[in-house]
């Protein structure tokens, strides 16, 4: 492994904003703040906000830095991108976010029933080979994990650069019968094409944060698709 991946991985080791719970047993054990996080870690009873698969952490630290009065989780297994998000938010005294490594569909050993209050799935991978289906992150196998933590009507939102991962999502949510709150197969021309008022209806979070892999695509002209839906 390179030198600095190393380093970053011991780094990590000791940051207090980060928190392991990778097993690799079939008995998982239930992590320790399970039902917790508020109470023991962020010391308030703000609602609790996951980032799924956060990469470097931009959308977890810039929903954090919009909103103070809420607590942000950015989840990934990759240690090594999640120092450049931890390390970011312990250097700006960013105290409302923490970094959990963990898989993602284990995600119930780490989240007590109704504790979390929205999801945001960015730029996923979109898994195209039919025999990955289940690997989507809003396929019904995973749907059901974030159901089992989630309270009712939380919103989950998704943005991708992937118009097969968009169009598989809104299917998934009409087969399901789910709410879709809002949708935009093409985010960026929405928001400059239209009046005001109609771009105000949008999170702000839509297009004021961008990740790496948004940058990436949107540089290269892919459009963006955003879906908010409840389960
Ligand atoms: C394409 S990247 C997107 C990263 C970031 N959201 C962005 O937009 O720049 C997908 C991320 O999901 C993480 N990931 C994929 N499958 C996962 C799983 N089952 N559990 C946890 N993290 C996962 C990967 O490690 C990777 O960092």
């Amino acid at each position: 492994m390179a030198k600095h991946k190393l380093r970053q991985f011991a780094e990590i080791e000791n940051f207090k904003n980060v928190f392991h719970h990778l097993q690799h047993t079939e008995n998982i054990p239930e992590f320790k703040l399970k039902g917790k996080w508020n109470s023991t870690y962020f010391n308030n009873s703000n609602p609790l906000v996951l980032e799924l698969g956060c990469g470097k952490g931009e959308y977890t630290l810039g929903l954090a830095t919009n909103h103070p009065q809420k607590n942000f989780i950015g989840i990934d297994l990759k240690g090594n991108r999640i120092w450049r998000g931890a390390k970011t938010a312990l250097e700006t005294n960013l105290n409302n976010v923490a970094f959990l490594r963990t898989r993602i569909e284990n995600i119930e050993f780490s989240f007590a029933p109704q504790e979390v209050e929205e999801i945001w799935i960015t730029f996923p991978d979109p898994q195209p080979q039919i025999a990955r289906i289940k690997k989507r992150l809003t396929s019904p196998r995973f749907l059901q994990h974030y159901r089992n933590i989630m309270k009712p009507g939380g919103s989950i939102h998704l943005k991708t650069d992937s118009e097969l991962l968009c169009r598989y999502t809104l299917e998934i949510i009409a087969e399901q019968k789910l709410t879709l709150q809002q949708h935009s197969s093409d985010l960026y021309a929405e928001l400059s094409s239209r009046i005001p008022e109609v771009q105000k209806s949008y999170p702000t979070e839509t297009f004021s944060i961008q990740t790496f892999y948004e940058k990436k695509f949107s540089e290269k002209g892919f459009k963006i698709c955003y879906i908010r839906f409840s389960l």
